[in-house]
């Protein structure tokens, strides 16, 4: 689906991304600074899953992070390379899943994912694997559409209405009829998840449009007007408990 989606975007359109200064998050391009999510990234080892054309990666690499960007797609890393050679901006690009990745325990101070792994990928295996990847006391960052928005979209896509469309253990595993296999746990979910791999959670921050934003033009996902009233996306910020707090409770979350 990636390949597909990827065919449909121009190099012009990941060079723009790429080119934006600020660091910020989702649909309405809140600034992290805003919201501290990330911290000082300056000299941070740094894995972002399911990175894309890795624009979020780049933007870290500009405030003195190391990134590393995973992804499972050829057709978008190869965007990313383009991309690197374009702006003289290189750093690694790890064609994997990333629920197995192959780099080692313990090299990263902070996993991101933005609309990466976090959306993509059963949560259990990924969250494992970013606790896997992060040193004792690291922190994993990541961004999905608010579980609101995973209950109000319709099933055939356009903009998320006012009413419940399903249920919400439909939706902890959700394969879409424009394809591809969605994962949006509710928040209970999150936290039994994250910490039963040893995190901590730290804030979860709910993304609304701001004021003077307007109904982007591309994902058709949520109105402005619908993003004033109800979060449209949840960025999670947890730590790995050092030692782990949890490591061994039972995950009982039924993805499958
Ligand atoms: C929406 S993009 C996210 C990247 C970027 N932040 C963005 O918003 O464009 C989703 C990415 O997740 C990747 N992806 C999907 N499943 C994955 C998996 N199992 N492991 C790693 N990446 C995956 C896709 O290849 C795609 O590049």
């Amino acid at each position: 689906m990636w390949t597909a989606v990827n065919a449909e975007f121009t190099d012009e359109d990941a060079r723009r991304a790429w080119a934006a200064d600020a660091v910020t998050w989702g649909l309405f391009a809140v600034p992290d600074d805003s919201l501290r999510a990330l911290g000082d990234v300056d000299g941070c080892d740094v894995v972002e899953l399911g990175s894309g054309t890795a624009y979020f990666s780049a933007w870290l690499a500009r405030r003195g992070a190391r990134p590393v960007a995973v992804d499972v797609t050829p057709a978008q890393l190869a965007t990313a390379r383009r991309c690197q050679e374009h702006f003289g901006l290189t750093f690694p690009l790890v064609e994997a899943s990333a629920d197995d990745v192959p780099l080692p325990d313990d090299s990263f101070d902070l996993a991101v994912s933005e609309y990466g792994a976090s959306v993509w990928c059963d949560p259990d295996r990924w969250v494992a694997e970013a606790a896997r990847l992060l040193r004792p006391g690291g922190r994993l960052v990541f961004l999905t559409n608010s579980v609101l928005v995973s209950l109000c979209v319709p099933e055939q896509g356009g903009y998320a209405g006012e009413h419940l469309q399903r249920g919400q253990h439909e939706v902890r595993r959700v394969r879409w009829p424009e394809g591809g296999v969605e994962f949006h746990p509710s928040h209970g979910d999150w936290v039994r998840v994250l910490r039963a791999h040893g995190f901590v959670v730290e804030a979860l921050h709910e993304l609304y449009a701001p004021d003077d934003a307007e109904t982007h033009g591309y994902y058709e996902i949520v109105t402005a007007e619908w993003a004033r009233q109800w979060p449209v996306e949840d960025l999670w910020v947890a730590s790995l408990a050092h030692p782990a707090t949890d490591s061994t409770a039972e995950v009982t979350v039924p993805w499958k």
